[in-house]
């Protein structure tokens, strides 16, 4: 018998970014430090971060990267020792709440090297405890807020890691539309199709429980129809985006991911696909293959709003190329030659395990061939 679990305190509207201060008063008195993670120096001037610095000592750090590695995270732990922060706010996509969130869980942990956070990273185990956090997402989105887990790349052992503590999920989260007002559409059609993808692999998984499974259900039912209209109505689907993506994250926060972005990891490690354009090309074909094992296959097609894998394929497609992105694993430069060993490469633990049917390297290269 399976539960559902997610501590996070939610809230879902339009402006509820304001309510950051009132958050953060009940995690650190005022006058103490707080670190402050964003996207860009810009957002620092948003009224609800801007005060900020009236109440408590904020240290603002910028991270603009798209993929936060093991070397960046060790300099950072570094260089924020002696700042000791009380508690975190991250605002951004989900490589900077996965840097506020990885900060939260490693700041009061010694780390001597890279191999000593690898060594972390691989035992999951945080004796010192975590930092409180509160994540504010501005993309449509990875669900950072809502899960345990966080993505860190490692390019000296072509590696992803994967930091897992349960006891670092954000003591809140303000999921708010209008932080997404003018981001591109390239970014926020793959952080939505990522969040799609995030949705339909928390139905299909092992670990899939009868909440994630009606969680994963309103989220796609709100998702597709957004992203075909996002090149029209940007404004007009933010929050709908902004709903879907968070609902996707709390369903996959209980069952983690599967095929789909076991196989992706290479693909945006190794040809630099942004993670979303990755994962969502991937979705019709593991469905093909998934189908059969697939528990309550009507309703995932019902919310879907198509009637086979192949029209899913099409779907994803069509929403790329209105995005003015490629659409196939050749159009984004990915050579032939390079398949049988991203097949390989595409077994990823924890998620590979968790897709209903057993993935092996011949039928990923299927799947790759498939998408190429
Ligand atoms: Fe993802």
């Amino acid at each position: 018998m399976s539960t559902y679990y997610n501590p996070v305190r939610v809230t879902l509207a339009p402006g509820c970014a304001g309510a950051l201060p009132e958050r953060l008063g009940k995690l650190a008195v005022e006058d103490s430090r707080v670190l402050l993670v964003v996207r860009d120096a810009a957002l620092l001037d948003m009224p609800a971060l801007a005060g900020l610095a009236d109440r408590w000592d904020v240290h603002s750090l910028v991270y603009a990267e798209s993929l936060p590695t093991l070397s960046q995270l060790l300099a950072l732990h570094n260089q924020l020792q002696p700042f000791a922060p009380r508690a975190i706010v991250g605002v951004g996509g989900g490589s900077v709440l996965d840097v506020a969130k990885s900060l939260a869980s490693l700041l009061h942990q010694p780390l001597g090297g890279l191999d000593a956070l690898r060594a972390i990273l691989h035992s999951r185990e945080f004796p010192a405890g975590a930092i409180p956090w509160i994540g504010l997402p501005t993309t449509a989105g990875t669900g950072s807020e809502v899960t345990c887990w966080a993505t860190l790349w490692d390019p000296d052992q072509g590696a992803k890691w994967s930091l897992e503590n349960p006891r670092n999920y954000a003591y809140a989260a303000l999921v708010d539309a209008e932080l997404l007002a003018g981001i591109p559409l390239g970014l926020a059609t793959t952080t939505g199709l990522d969040a799609a993808a995030h949705a339909i692999e928390s139905y299909w998984a092992r670990a899939a429980n009868p909440i994630s499974s009606a969680l994963a259900l309103r989220a796609l039912s709100l998702l597709f129809p957004s992203l075909e209209r996002l090149p029209d109505k940007p404004a007009a689907v933010h929050p709908a985006l902004a709903e879907g993506s968070l609902l996707a994250g709390l369903a996959f926060s209980n069952t983690r991911t599967t095929g789909c972005h076991s196989i992706s990891y290479p693909l945006t490690m190794r040809h630099g696909l942004p993670h979303g354009a990755a994962v969502a090309m991937l979705l019709g074909p593991v469905l093909a293959l998934n189908y059969p094992a697939t528990m309550g296959r009507e309703a995932l097609l019902d919310a879907l709003g198509v009637s086979s894998p192949q029209e899913l394929t099409a779907r994803v497609r069509q929403i790329l190329r209105g995005a003015g992105l490629p659409d196939t694993l050749s159009g984004w430069g990915v050579p032939a030659a390079a398949l049988p060993d991203l097949a390989q490469a595409g077994i990823t633990p924890g998620r590979a395990d968790n897709n209903p049917v057993e993935l092996n390297p011949a039928r990923v290269l299927a799947l790759l061939q498939e998408t190429f």
